[in-house]
């Protein structure tokens, strides 16, 4: 009688034993699998350009180089002088890979291609240029309020007033 008293607990052991390393298994994959959805989406929720060119991928990159010359194009714009295509050439950045690589879908391609319309619109508008390079950074707005919202505030700030 003692002796099966005694295999009845290590038995009740060892269950308790597999529950819980199964259990811990388990929050250690759900963990993993919400850092990397944290990871994706913290790309984009931050509000200002970090330089860390190490993590960042090639769209991100570009998406900050953008912000460079949009920074530089208002300054000239506000001075008064024209800008050109060739001093400010269109950046391809829906051909590089982005951080999530879900975005690539139908409605990130088109919001990409009326954002490329409105940018040629800066260098061929017989209008104001300040006007037409307005309307170029609402369509960056535009894309970034489906894909990635944390920049938003920094790229209003290009905005001539
Ligand atoms: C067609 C959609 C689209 C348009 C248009 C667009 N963006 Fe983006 N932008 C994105 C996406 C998607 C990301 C995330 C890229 C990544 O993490 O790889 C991003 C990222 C950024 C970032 C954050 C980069 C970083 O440091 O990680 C900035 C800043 C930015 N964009 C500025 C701009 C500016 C300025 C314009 C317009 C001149 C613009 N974007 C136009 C989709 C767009």
């Amino acid at each position: 009688m003692k002796k099966y008293f005694i295999l009845f607990h290590i038995l009740l052991i060892s269950l308790v034993w597999v529950a819980c390393t199964n259990e811990n298994k388990q929050t250690v994959a759900e963990s993993e699998q919400s850092q990397i959805q944290k990871d994706t989406a913290a790309a984009c929720n931050k509000p200002t350009v970090i330089m860390d060119p190490n993590n960042a991928k090639p769209m991100a990159l570009m998406m900050r180089q953008m912000v460079v010359n949009m920074d530089k194009m208002k300054g000239k714009l506000i001075a008064g002088e024209r800008v050109t295509e060739k001093e400010f050439p269109f950046l391809r950045f829906y051909l590089v890979e982005p951080t999530d690589p879900n975005v690539l879908e139908p409605k990130f391609y088109e919001n990409a291609r009326l954002f490329q319309e409105s940018y040629k619109q800066i260098f061929e508008t017989k209008g104001l240029q300040a006007k037409a390079y307005n309307a170029t950074i609402s369509m960056c707005i535009n894309c970034h309020q489906s894909y990635c919202s944390g920049p938003i505030k920094r790229i209003k700030k290009l905005l001539i007033h």
